[in-house]
């Protein structure tokens, strides 16, 4: 019985794992709407959201897992990669609960996580390809069991959540970007601007989504106050360029590595038309494909909890004077470590 806790960004979340893949409760408190009124995260209001909030969902956590806190065998936690005032407000309580308690603390990676996230829907047949993506990663993983994960690639510049965002702003959409995005492109036309599918067809697993993003803000100083209906199709065409570059680059590495199974996870995982798109593309090739559902796709605590249980069951536990990380991988556990990446 793990409880996760996830504060790495802008929701303040906690959930109750059972037997590392079964989930009792999922409770997420998202800032979104606060963070809405300035165009993104504000760090700083982030922590102190977190700090305001953090207790009561854990609360309502063991609540709806009908669960008490001396049931509970470990505490899982992200220590990062995220924003450090928010790691930190998530840290500091999961430690002091550990200490309390006297159970095992695990920090956990958050991008290791999201891909985790699969295991509590699906049997998942080792190794099989990973792509994170979310509002600050983009990064694909060679996964070799429930614990050990092999960074293959990554963004050299903004992530595909960034290049949906930031997109989003210029069009004078609300934040968050994907889903505004998402909505409008339902109904444009994909074909109708022709965007740049930057290092689609390069051998190298690498992305980069900057390229994009800039040739959006050329458009739109030839083409300034788009109507509707070309609004409509800017993000059907935007849409799509990131969709194809994701699906295929993970398609790539699939077929490199000779993996029969794939994940796509992360917050732009939601995306529907990336969700489409790479079922079919997946589907063509023979290869499984697997995304978790969109609520285990964006930031939430319950893949914190089942990285956690894989790793507690290794006895890959931390110390109580583990740091948050912004970016970098530290390695802090105890037992056999980190794969690298
Ligand atoms: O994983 P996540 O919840 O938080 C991070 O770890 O960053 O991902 C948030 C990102 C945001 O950039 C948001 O615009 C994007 O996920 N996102 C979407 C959709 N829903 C959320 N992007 C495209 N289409 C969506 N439907
Ligand atoms: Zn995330």
């Amino acid at each position: 019985m793990i409880l996760g806790i996830e504060t790495s960004c802008d929701e303040t979340a906690a959930a109750v794992i059972e037997g590392g893949r079964k989930t009792l409760s999922n409770v997420v408190a998202s800032q979104v709407d606060i963070h809405k009124e300035y165009g993104g995260v504000v760090p700083e209001i982030a922590s102190r959201k977190h700090v305001e909030l953090i207790l009561a969902v854990i609360k309502k956590a063991l609540t709806e897992a009908d669960r008490h806190t001396g049931e509970l065998e470990g505490i899982a936690v992200t220590n990062g990669p995220g924003l450090i005032g928010s790691l930190m407000v998530g840290l500091s309580t999961a430690k002091a609960f550990a200490y309390g308690l006297g159970i095992p603390l695990i920090g956990v990676n958050h991008l290791e996580a999201h891909l985790s996230a699969v295991h509590l829907e699906h049997d998942v047949e080792f190794p099989f390809v990973g792509l994170v993506v979310s509002g600050g990663h983009t990064s694909l993983f060679l996964v070799k069991n429930y614990t050990e994960f092999e960074l293959i690639g990554k963004t050299r510049d903004d992530a595909a959540g960034e290049a949906f965002d930031k997109a989003a702003k210029a069009l004078g959409l609300e934040y968050p970007g994907g889903v505004a995005i998402d909505r409008l492109a339902k109904e444009g036309n994909p074909e109708a601007i022709p965007f740049p599918r930057p290092f689609k067809s390069s051998s190298s697993f690498d992305f980069s989504f900057s390229g994009l993003k800039t040739s959006l803000v050329y458009y739109l100083r030839k083409h300034p106050d788009p109507d509707r209906g070309q609004l409509r199709d800017i993000c059907a065409g935007y849409q799509e360029a990131i969709a194809e570059t994701l699906t295929e680059k993970t398609l790539l590495a699939a077929r490199e590595y000779g993996v029969k199974s794939a994940v796509i996870s992360g917050g732009v995982a939601c995306n529907s038309r990336l969700r489409a798109l790479a079922r079919e593309r997946f589907g063509e090739e023979g290869i499984k494909l697997y995304i978790p559902s969109p609520i285990l796709c964006t930031d939430n605590a319950a893949m914190i909890g089942a990285l956690g249980a894989a790793r507690l069951r290794l006895g890959e536990t931390s110390e109580l004077d583990i740091n948050p990380y912004s970016t970098s991988r530290p390695r802090y556990f105890r037992g056999k470590g980190m794969a690298s990446g």
